[in-house]
């Protein structure tokens, strides 16, 4: 099967082609504009492969797109590219909307033109898997409610906000013009290989590295945690077992709060790096919160259980564990990425103490 994945060298997006190229009966050609975000180091083991291609292109350049579409006689898009972190959308959404939202209608403008074009078979087979995020559905309060599939659309941050409007796009173009879309919408996601801004590798690096680690608000806060190579696997059966026009919900069951979070991280630390003094946790700072901060995400994942036979194969202690122990022994992947002075560049932001 020919895949063609948007933001292949993204945390997620790196996930999935080493997945899909452990297979050899898969092609992948992987386009990726490699932002900030985007490392061609979290690729390393495949670059070589003869099933995987990589080719540096934004999505929003629709005949670029195209042309690669047919080139590589595309039949399965999965469409992970985007601006993904929220803090970032807070200081800056222009970019947000940009690719998020334009960007994805450029790529469904390409999918479309290109499956408008195949015939028989290959047609009726083609899929363009839209990947999205629980926060287009809001906030919870801390003690009821879980998202399903048919949960209305509340997103609180600029972010959010551009995702929800790119999902409404996707099914438009399955409405309107019968592009044959699937859709899925994850909770948070660990692992391996995520850029350190996001709270579990930005925790524990800072802690690695004494520095203090941010806390927002009190820290009560809930998401439902996921291990990205568990992502990966339901994101394969969804862009190649989903039905058209349907979405489907991906989560942990790992209810977490931040604070939780975070402390498991010293926890798991003082076990396997002990400091010469103190513990670890004397390194959590509580700082001033995010605007719009969602209180909870929690997510039910029956659909996809009971349709597609997906589910999580790590707990959030072992893969926090495993997640911890990858980042100690995998210095060179965000080495450089630190050495680029980034803990400091978000400092106004998350590390103000509380007032
Ligand atoms: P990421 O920020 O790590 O990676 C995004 C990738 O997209 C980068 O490689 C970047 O270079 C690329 N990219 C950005 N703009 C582009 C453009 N215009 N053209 C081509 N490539 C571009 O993101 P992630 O955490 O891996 O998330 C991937 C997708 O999954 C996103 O769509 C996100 O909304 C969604 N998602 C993420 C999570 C999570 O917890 N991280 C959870 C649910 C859904
Ligand atoms: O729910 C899925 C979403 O999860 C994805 O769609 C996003 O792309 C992804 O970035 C993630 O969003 P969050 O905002 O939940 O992730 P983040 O790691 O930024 O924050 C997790 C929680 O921790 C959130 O409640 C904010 C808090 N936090 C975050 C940082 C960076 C802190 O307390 N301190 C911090 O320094």
């Amino acid at each position: 099967m020919n895949f063609l994945v948007t933001g292949g060298a993204g945390f997620i997006g790196s996930a999935v082609c080493r997945l899909l190229c452990s297979k050899p009966e898969n092609h992948v050609v992987n386009v990726d504009k490699l932002t900030y975000a985007g490392n061609l180091a979290s690729l390393r083991s495949i670059g070589n492969n003869p099933n995987y291609t990589f080719v540096q292109a934004d999505i929003g350049d629709a005949p670029q797109i195209g042309a690669l579409l047919r080139q590589h006689e595309t039949d399965v898009i999965i469409h992970l590219a985007a601006e993904s972190h929220v803090d970032r959308s807070i200081d800056g959404p222009s970019a947000f909307v940009d690719t998020n939202i334009v960007g994805t209608f450029q790529l469904l403008t390409a999918a479309l033109e290109y499956w408008r074009g195949l015939a028989g078979s290959r047609k009726a087979a083609f899929r363009f898997h839209h990947v999205s995020t629980d926060e287009v559905y809001g906030d919870l309060p801390f003690d009821s409610g879980i998202f399903t599939e048919d949960t209305p659309y509340a997103p609180s941050s600029p972010y959010a906000a551009s995702k929800a409007a790119s999902d409404h796009l996707v099914r438009a173009w399955h409405s309107t013009y019968g592009l044959p879309v699937v859709l899925s919408n994850c909770s948070n996601n660990y692992g391996p290989y995520q850029f350190p801004e996001k709270l579990i590798p930005l925790g524990v690096l800072n802690a690695l590295h004494g520095k203090p680690i941010p806390v927002y608000g009190a820290g009560a806060n809930v998401r439902d945690w996921l291990f990205v190579e568990d992502h990966a696997r339901a994101l394969e059966l969804v862009a190649t077992s989903g039905v058209p026009g349907e979405s489907y919900n991906i989560g942990g069951n790992s209810e977490r709060t931040n604070l939780h979070v975070v402390k498991t991280i010293c926890d798991v630390l003082d076990r396997m790096r002990p400091k010469a003094t103190g513990s670890y946790h004397d390194l959590i700072t509580f700082v001033r919160d995010r605007p719009g901060h969602d209180r909870r995400y929690a997510i039910d994942a029956e659909k996809i259980r009971r349709e597609l036979g997906w589910r999580p194969s790590e707990t959030f202690e072992s893969g926090l564990e495993r997640t911890i122990r990858w980042y100690i022994e995998n210095d060179w992947w965000w080495q450089p990425i630190r050495g680029g002075n980034y803990a400091g560049e978000r400092l106004g932001l998350s590390t103000e103490p509380t007032p």
